[in-house]
């Protein structure tokens, strides 16, 4: 793991800075609109706070409905370069498309990001699941061999970035020739993300990340997700945590935060952002998904479909952390005490919400043991 991720038993992440709307399904009129001072800002915020690492979302392709959340977007291996150079310790995380990508260009791109950062570049892998985004690509998504491809995909970039000499690759997707990259990367091996929540990314998470990204629709779960992950990892002789995504709306009274909560993801809601995304993640369910393997494939069944939930401008998977700092640090306790190892975190507008977040939550958890 790169050396930005330090001795913290629970890390936290920035996620979503580069698109707008962040990662909130909402109209509210001071929704984040991924202004890029603001996103420089925040990131040095972040940075100065001690904050892990910069996530960013990969997206070609807005949600449609009231506030088209994402249609706006910068692209994440640029915005880590640039981010890199106006930071010091924060670990900066690409997200790439593998389809939209060949391996040769990412080890490059990455190890661009190492050498400008010395050494805080990471990739977060994503197969995709919105064909809208692809046909911009002229790509199609296959959900029953998406996880096979970006397999081989993540073979050889990883053995790009290993050195080692000039290789060719005759795979079952991949046929290359000459395959060399120089130089390589400062980190011996840039820190390896893979962001999915189905049974069949598990495995591929297994197989190439240190970390699995994943949705948090309850807390049992998640606590069936963790274990399930380590005992997979420890199929392939390795290990692989397993960060969530959490939406922060903090305040110093849970009543206050309820009531903010309330007003952004209840009252303003774009039900019509939401109504695109689960038509278009219906139409790309993964095969373990589909046959509703595991207690999070059912999870995610379940997220495609109209359903009740509190607060609908809250994401689906995304897990709503409401109240005062004591409720946030209490809850990211739980996290902790069932094995999440960390988590991303979003805000209806980062700029407004993170300093107050980074005040009297990071203190709290440093005297929960949580941080040092
Ligand atoms: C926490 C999380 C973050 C994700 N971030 C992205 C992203 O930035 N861009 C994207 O196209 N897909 C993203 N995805 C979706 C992945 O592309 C994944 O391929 C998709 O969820 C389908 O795989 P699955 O069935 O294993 O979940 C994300 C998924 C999760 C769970």
């Amino acid at each position: 793991m790169g050396a930005f991720f330090g001795a913290n038993r629970f890390k936290f992440g920035m996620f979503g800075l580069n698109c707008a709307g962040g990662m909130t399904l909402s109209s509210a009129p001071e929704r984040w609109r991924a202004d890029w001072d603001e996103i420089a800002e925040v990131a040095k915020m972040a940075d100065d706070a001690g904050v892990e690492f910069l996530l960013p979302i990969a997206k070609w392709h807005g949600l449609g409905g009231e506030a088209d959340m994402w249609g706006r977007s910068f692209e994440t291996f640029t915005q880590a370069a640039a981010l890199g150079a106006i930071t010091k310790n924060i670990g900066l995380f690409v997200t790439a498309h593998v389809s939209l990508l060949t391996p040769a260009f990412a080890a490059k791109a990455i190890t661009t990001i190492d050498h400008v950062t010395h050494g805080r570049a990471g990739i977060n892998v994503v197969c995709g699941w919105n064909p809208d985004e692809f046909d911009m690509h002229g790509v199609t998504i296959d959900p029953d061999l998406r996880y096979a491809k970006g397999l081989e995909w993540f073979r050889i970039y990883d053995k790009l970035l290993k050195g080692g000499g000039e290789f060719d690759w005759d795979g079952e997707f991949y046929k290359l020739r000459g395959l060399v990259t120089d130089p390589l990367p400062v980190q011996k091996s840039p820190p390896v993300m893979s962001a999915a929540q189905s049974g069949d990314g598990q495995v591929f998470a297994a197989q190439a990340a240190d970390i699995l990204f994943s949705s948090m629709h309850s807390v049992d779960q998640v606590r069936d997700m963790v274990q399930r992950q380590q005992g997979l990892a420890a199929q392939y002789g390795r290990s692989t945590d397993v960060y969530v995504e959490t939406q922060i709306v903090c305040r110093p009274t849970r009543k206050e935060a309820e009531e903010y909560a309330h007003y952004y993801a209840v009252e303003h809601a774009d039900q019509g952002a939401l109504e695109y995304f689960r038509r278009m993640k219906a139409g790309t369910l993964s095969k373990s998904t589909r046959e509703a393997n595991s207690v999070s494939d059912k999870a995610v069944l379940a997220s495609v479909k109209p359903a009740e939930r509190k607060y609908p401008g809250i994401f689906p998977g995304m897990y709503p952390l409401v109240g005062s700092p004591d409720d946030i640090v209490e809850e990211l306790a739980k996290l902790e005490a069932i094995g999440v190892a960390g988590s991303a975190l979003v805000f209806l507008n980062y700029l407004k919400e993170f300093p107050y977040f980074s005040q009297e939550v990071l203190p709290r958890m440093k005297r929960a043991g949580l941080r040092l």
